[in-house]
């Protein structure tokens, strides 16, 4: 059984995309700049923009955070969106979610200029993705696919059952492990609450990817021998041991089944930390022209 280790393949992706900034400031570049908006004073929220804002810093990019009282109107936060839609000096912005309930989320994530849109979220971007075109992706599926190929882990034929259908990890992992690329060309299963037996089908996994938020969900009985384990899990469970009286526990019970993995990602270290990095890189792209020209 090998760890991945996701601490270490976002470092070397850091230090890559710090290589390529420097190079473009060296050349007389513009050095890449993203914006976080977030709306009130979420713990969870907050602590997420602050680890971006440090990312962001280490590889060189530029970042700025907008705050905005939790009782602001639709109409100010849209009007917000678009100004930062028509900054020139803005390559990509994100909007941190959840949103307070009196704002419809799908409203503002349709306001970003799907051009800047580096969470992936626009319906542009997922729908490109969906037929296999260029597009930001959404971090936390891109930061698995990384995973995936930083540790040269064949997916060409192979079965990948997803637990969960979420917008931002279910839907879109099973749609780029289906195209045809690598890491992909698998034959995938999405199972969610209304899924009968849902183990006959996790038994059938080559990769496994548990993105449902239920902590231990998954059970040594539900793997296959050898499999490939993707956690995606990341729910604050108490723990008296801890001085902050909680821990992060991931979907999978990782004692009982790491032993009869192939390879495993741990919870925290292994998905968690490639989801800022798939920010950058993002970013990174939106400021180059990458994907959609300047
Ligand atoms: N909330 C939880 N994950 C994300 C994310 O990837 N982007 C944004 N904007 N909000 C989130």
């Amino acid at each position: 059984m090998q760890i991945i280790d996701g601490k270490i393949v976002a470092a070397t992706i850091k230090e890559e995309i710090a290589a390529k900034i420097a190079e473009i400031v060296a050349a007389g570049g513009r050095r890449p700049n993203l914006v976080g908006v977030i709306v009130g004073h979420d713990g969870g929220s907050e602590s997420y923009m602050m680890m971006k804002t440090r990312a962001c810093e280490q590889c060189g990019i530029r970042s700025s955070l907008v705050r905005m009282d939790p009782d602001v109107s639709q109409e100010e936060l849209l009007a917000k969106i678009e100004e930062l839609n028509h900054d020139d000096d803005v390559d990509g912005f994100i909007v941190q979610l959840p949103l307070p309930k009196h704002i419809d989320e799908q409203a503002v994530i349709e306001a970003i200029d799907y051009r800047k849109d580096v969470d992936g979220f626009h319906p542009v971007n997922v729908g490109r993705m969906a037929i296999g075109l260029p597009c930001f992706r959404p971090a936390t599926p891109s930061g698995i696919l990384m995973l995936l190929e930083r540790y040269h882990i064949e997916t060409r034929g192979k079965h990948c059952v997803v637990l969960g259908r979420s917008n931002i990890v279910g839907k879109p992992i099973a749609n780029m492990l289906i195209q045809k690329a690598y890491p992909g060309n698998c034959t995938v299963t999405v199972c969610h609450s209304a899924t009968p037996n849902i183990k006959e089908l996790t038994r059938q996994a080559d990769i496994l990817i548990a993105a449902l938020g239920h902590p231990c969900f998954v059970t040594e009985d539900m793997v296959k021998e050898g499999a490939v384990v993707i956690d995606v899990g990341t729910t604050r469970v108490p723990d008296a041991t801890r001085e902050r009286g909680w821990r992060l526990c991931g979907d999978v019970d990782y004692a009982a089944v790491s032993p009869h993995c192939s390879y495993i990602t741990p919870v925290p270290g292994g998905v968690g930390p490639m989801t800022i990095v798939s920010l950058l890189h993002n970013t990174l792209q939106a400021a180059t022209g990458a994907i959609y020209k300047k």
